[in-house]
């Protein structure tokens, strides 16, 4: 047996080298291939951003058209596949359907399914991206009941997403462009972020040799949970159970309490213990997609700005360092936006999507990468024989 050193949530472990994503999270920093977050979110969209992660640099205009053709051209989703969602029950949540279909893909696109060979890796990665909102508005549309619509290719990346959401036949449907901008911001703020849990469940599944399939939707599963990407769809329910400003501080005071198992969901960092950078831009366009839509009577959004500032406040929450995060702001754009809590989470898989392909590519082009096998602190009994049933 060799020394092996116990880290359990893996807080001082490095599991790989990258040159993907840099945080700091002292100094509440966030750069992809060395750009920081802030200026990505102002100055750049989605698909750009998309480019720099997948590729390592910005896109030449020659270069991004190029590659948002390719994304175009792959936004449909074989026909087949319908049947997988019309296996599942209505009620189904989405992130269940998404789970499931992303999984099925590697049954229908075999020809992208080869870890070795570098053009296949290239096809499964632009095919994710492009498919992945059609995938997501897909699962809404199943889950609310209505039909399917199919991508519409002259439209940029986000105004797709939200025309395949809330488009119905018969009617006409014009993307606000405000809302398709927010859109992309949430998108883009979302991109990736190092070795996260769902990250790292990409890698650990890919290091196996796994498909990039069935890869991307292990992450899905494990973003699915309500301390990491499921936490935008808790804190929205949380601020609709607190209700009124009146209950906040009882719902603080059960969030300091060591007894309750309740936190206040869309607060705290595993890495950002100064501020989210991402929050700051976020909480940005929240209060940009609130005024331009002329919300300022939302009693969930009067909720969280006064939730924000009494735990801003408290002592407790100073002392651990605990911020509003960017799934406290994404939340109320997307309910402002009219989407249900349901496709919150969704909507956060279709963004990190790119960041978990960024980060297949880089492990599977590595030639020295090994599967990953982490060792354990045995607790159990020590070495005992076995007893008959009848002597028990
Ligand atoms: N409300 C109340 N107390 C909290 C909270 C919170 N949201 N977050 C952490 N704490 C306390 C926790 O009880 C602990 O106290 P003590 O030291 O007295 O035991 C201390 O702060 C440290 O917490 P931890 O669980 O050891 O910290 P962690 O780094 O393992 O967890 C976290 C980070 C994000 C899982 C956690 O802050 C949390 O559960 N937040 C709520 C869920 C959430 O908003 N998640 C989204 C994260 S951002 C998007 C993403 O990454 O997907």
């Amino acid at each position: 047996a060799g020394v092996f050193t116990y880290d359990p949530g893996f807080t001082s472990t490095a599991s790989c080298d990258s040159t993907i994503t840099y945080i700091d999270g002292e100094k509440g920093e966030l750069l992809h291939r060395g750009y920081p977050i802030d200026q990505l979110a102002e100055k750049s969209h989605y698909l750009e951003v998309c480019y720099l992660l997948l590729y390592g640099d910005l896109p030449t205009a020659a270069e991004l058209e190029d590659f948002e053709s390719r994304v175009t051209k792959h936004t449909m989703v074989h026909e087949q596949m319908q049947y997988f969602y019309r296996g599942f029950r209505r009620d189904a949540h989405p992130m269940a359907i998404m789970v499931g279909v992303v999984g099925a893909m590697s049954a229908f696109y075999h020809d992208s399914t080869d870890i070795n060979d570098p053009w296949q890796r290239e096809v499964a990665s632009i095919r994710m991206i492009a498919k992945m909102p059609t995938i997501a508005a897909w699962a809404y549309k199943y889950h609310i009941g209505q039909p399917f619509v199919y991508p519409r290719n002259d439209l940029d990346y986000a105004s797709n997403f939200l025309r395949m959401c809330f488009a119905v036949p018969a009617e006409d449907y014009e993307v606000n462009p405000i809302l398709a901008r927010a859109m992309d911001r949430i998108f883009t703020l979302h991109a990736d972020h190092e070795q996260n849990a769902s990250t790292s469940t990409v890698r650990l599944a890919s290091s196996s040799g796994a498909n990039p399939f069935a890869c991307i939707a292990a992450g899905i599963a494990c973003l699915w949970g309500p301390a990491h990407g499921g936490a935008n769809q808790a804190c929205l329910e949380m601020l609709k159970e607190i209700g009124t400003p009146d209950r906040i501080p009882e719902f603080i005071a059960r969030a300091k309490d060591k007894n309750d198992p309740f936190r206040l969901m869309g607060f705290g960092h595993r890495v950002y213990k100064n501020f989210d950078p991402r929050a700051k831009v976020m909480k940005q366009s929240a209060d940009e997609v609130l005024d331009l839509l002329g919300i300022d009577d939302n009693p969930i959004l009067q909720v969280a700005k006064e939730l924000e500032k009494q735990a801003l406040e408290d002592p407790y929450f100073a002392e651990k360092k605990l911020f509003p995060n960017v799934d406290f702001y994404s939340g109320i754009i997307l309910e402002a936006m009219g989407f249900p809590t349901s496709m919150f989470t969704p909507i956060f898989a279709v963004s990190r999507t790119v960041g978990w392909i960024s980060q297949w590519k880089e492990q599977q082009s590595d030639p020295a990468h090994k599967i990953g096998r982490p060792r354990q602190l045995y607790l159990g009994a020590t070495r005992r024989d076995y007893v008959d049933i009848e002597n028990r």
